[in-house]
This record gives C-alpha cells, structure tokens and sequence, in this order.
C-alpha cells in the first residue's frame, strides 16, 4: 500500500466534498490503486489544522461540517503555505500532494516549493495557469502538475487533451461551452425571460457568483478557454482572447444590490439579439474559441435543436478528427464533479510518481 500524505489548501464547496470523497473512498483507492491517502494538513483563509500522523477520518469529517456551518476550521492560525510544505518536508514526507482548491491569487511560490520538495500538485484553481505566460509556462505538462477540474468542472477535458497531444494529433482549434452558469442564462433567454430576470433567477438558485458580474465579465471562461490553448501548445495571453461581457460598463462600478436595480436597462438590446437568433432558427450560446493565433469569448448563434446548442460540450478540432470534432459532452458542473476530478489527478499523480 502506498502511503501518500496529502496538504488541501481551500476547504469551501469543493474542498469539503473532496475531504467527503477521499473519506468515503478508501476501500477503493486500496484496491484499485493501492493508495492510501492520509490528510496531514487542511487549511482555509485564516486557520489550518495539522498532524503529521493523519488527521482520522471523524476529524476531517468533523472539520467539513463545522466549515458547512459557517464555523471556524480550526483555532490555530495557518503558517504562510511555505511554512506548512516546510513542515511537512521536515517531519520526512515524501512524495506529498498539495491540493489547491483555493479561489485565490498569488499560489505560484506555494506551488513552486512544493514542487522543489518533489511533491505533486493537483488543483482546481485556474489563477496560476492563467496569469502572465512567462510565469505559468512552467505548470503546462509539468509531470508533477495535474489540474482536470480547471475546465470543464470534472469532465475528462484535460485527460483528453492530454491524450491526443500524447499520440501526436496536431490540435487546430478547441471550442466549447464552458459555464454552467451562463448555460442556464442562455436557456432562461431562449424561454422569452429577459436578461435581467434570469440573472436574479441563476443568482437565486446559487449558480452564480455572489457577484454575478464575475460570471457574467467572461473572465472565467477565458481563463479556461486559455488553459485549453497553453495546454494545446500556443503561448497565448489572456488579451489574445477577446471577452463579450453581458453586462455594460457604466454598470461595473456599481455595488452589487445597485448592479440588480440596474441590471434591466440590458434587457431591451438582449431581447433584440434573441430575436434575431431566433429568426434565423438559432437560439445565443455563451461560446468559448481558442487556436494558435488566440480566442475569443461571446454570445454566438447556434442552430435551435442542435447538439451543440443543447450540451454543454467541449470539441477539439485535430489532424485526426478534423471533420467531424471529438467532442465530450454532458454535465460538468457542481462541487462534487470538480472534487472528483480532483480525486482523479492525486490518483494520476500517484502513478505517475511510480513510475
Ligand atoms: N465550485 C465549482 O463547481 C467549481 C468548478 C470548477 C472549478 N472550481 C474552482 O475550484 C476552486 C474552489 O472552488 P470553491 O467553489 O470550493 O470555492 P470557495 O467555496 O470560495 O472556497 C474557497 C476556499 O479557499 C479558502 N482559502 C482562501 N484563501 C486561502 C489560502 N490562502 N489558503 C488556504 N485556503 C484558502 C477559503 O477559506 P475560507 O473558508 O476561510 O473563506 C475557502 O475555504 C476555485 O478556484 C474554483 O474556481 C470550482
């Protein structure tokens, strides 16, 4: 049995159900993949709780709940997270996996000690590989680094395009629809309401951000759509993607309940657009597009009753599947896919450090 400890950095909605996940999975992860991982840290902002030995099952369990009932982890306030990798270092961990499921900047010194100390990364936040090139070439097909859950929220999309890259199919151009949150925007419009009610309404059922502004900019999905390119071997920068935002920008300053007030005055130009779609039998889809000379992002008419325009899909267009894409498709959203994803990547870090 191999003994792997384990570092989760971030214990929100994903986190929480990863710490569920590694817990329920034990029997499992034994016998599938002779691993048994033993959390020794668990951190959020503020505070983290540590041992060396293992945290057992009913502390970690213990821990997701208090954090479900808005409570604090942990009295202890967390060492910066080079601190916390030293510490682990010095109480002889070998071979650890530090988990970045934070939704934070400023990660990349963590995650280059970590990867100095030899240990593997695997990471649902999207920030380090999608800032400045200079800085985040080095986690592209770094074989220590492994982040499924950036795209496609536990969809195989990485696995994929890790494989055709692996078998030397050239990539000519990725698409997708890659929010859940602007695919349920896009369906409310199809079904006559106007924007600024399937806003409230996405933002009601908790699809959105507590700004929906953040889903709404693009950004995300360029961050995506971005990885995707970089991972497909273009050295691409973010302002090679152009973004659509649905929202205007005399609306950007506003504080959030104001932005909800406000937000109407974008109904009348969106229910122009829907219904030009519409007359051309096409309904809006919120579309992401990347080849090597860059992306873009935005609103796109798809026909009405199409795949395409009833999936959230993500295609590859490629030497061998040129004509007809290689396409995954089907849910990809929500905490517990995005764990599982997670889970997948320290699996896969695991074998591939047995190698
Ligand atoms: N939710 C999804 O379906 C989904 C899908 C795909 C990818 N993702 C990505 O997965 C990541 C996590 O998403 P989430 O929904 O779980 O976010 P979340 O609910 O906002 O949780 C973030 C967690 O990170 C903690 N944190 C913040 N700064 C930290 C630091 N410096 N060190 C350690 N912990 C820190 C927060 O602590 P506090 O609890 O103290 O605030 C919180 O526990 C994000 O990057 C997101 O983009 C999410």
């Amino acid at each position: 049995m191999k003994e792997i400890p384990v570092i989760i950095l971030g214990i929100g909605g994903v986190g929480q159900a990863l710490v569920q996940q590694i817990v329920e999975s034990r029997g499992l992860l034994a016998s599938r993949a002779q691993t048994h991982f033993y959390v020794v840290a668990l951190a959020d902002s503020s505070s983290w709780i540590w041992d060396p030995a293992g945290i057992d099952d009913e502390k970690l369990l213990a821990a997701i709940s208090a954090k479900r009932r808005h409570e604090s982890l942990s009295p202890t306030p967390k060492p910066d997270p080079a601190a916390m990798l030293d510490q682990a270092s010095a109480a002889g961990m070998e071979r650890a996996i530090v988990v970045d499921v934070t939704a934070t900047d400023g990660m990349e010194p963590m995650i280059d000690h970590a990867l100095q100390l030899g240990y593997g990364v695997a990471m649902a936040n999207k920030k380090a590989l999608a800032g400045d090139w200079a800085a985040a070439q080095r986690y592209f097909n770094h074989r220590r680094v492994r982040h499924e859950s950036t795209v496609g929220g536990g969809q195989p999309v990485i696995a994929t395009l890790r494989y055709l890259l692996d078998v030397n199919d050239p990539i000519f151009q990725i698409e997708g629809q890659l929010s859940g949150t602007l695919g349920f925007i896009c369906g409310a419009l199809d079904k006559g309401m106007a924007l600024s009610q399937a806003i409230a309404e996405a933002k009601a059922k908790g699809f959105t951000e507590p700004d929906p502004r953040e889903d709404l900019g693009g950004k995300d999905v360029m961050r995506k759509v971005l990885i995707l390119g970089r991972m497909a071997g273009w050295p691409l920068e973010a302002a090679e993607i152009s973004v659509e935002s649905l929202y205007t920008p005399e609306l950007a300053s506003l504080t959030i309940d104001e932005f909800m007030t406000a937000a109407p005055s974008l109904d009348a130009e969106m229910k122009r657009r829907v219904a030009a779609a519409a007359a051309d039998g096409n309904v809006l889809r919120y579309v992401a597009e990347v080849g090597p000379d860059g992306g873009k992002v935005g609103l796109k008419p798809l026909p009405a009753g199409s795949p395409l325009a009833n999936l959230k899909y993500i295609s590859f267009r490629t030497g061998r599947y040129y004509d007809e894409p290689l396409m995954i498709g089907g849910k990809g959203a929500g905490v517990e896919m995005t764990a599982a994803g997670v889970l997948g990547d320290m699996i896969g870090l695991v074998r591939e450090q047995n190698q």
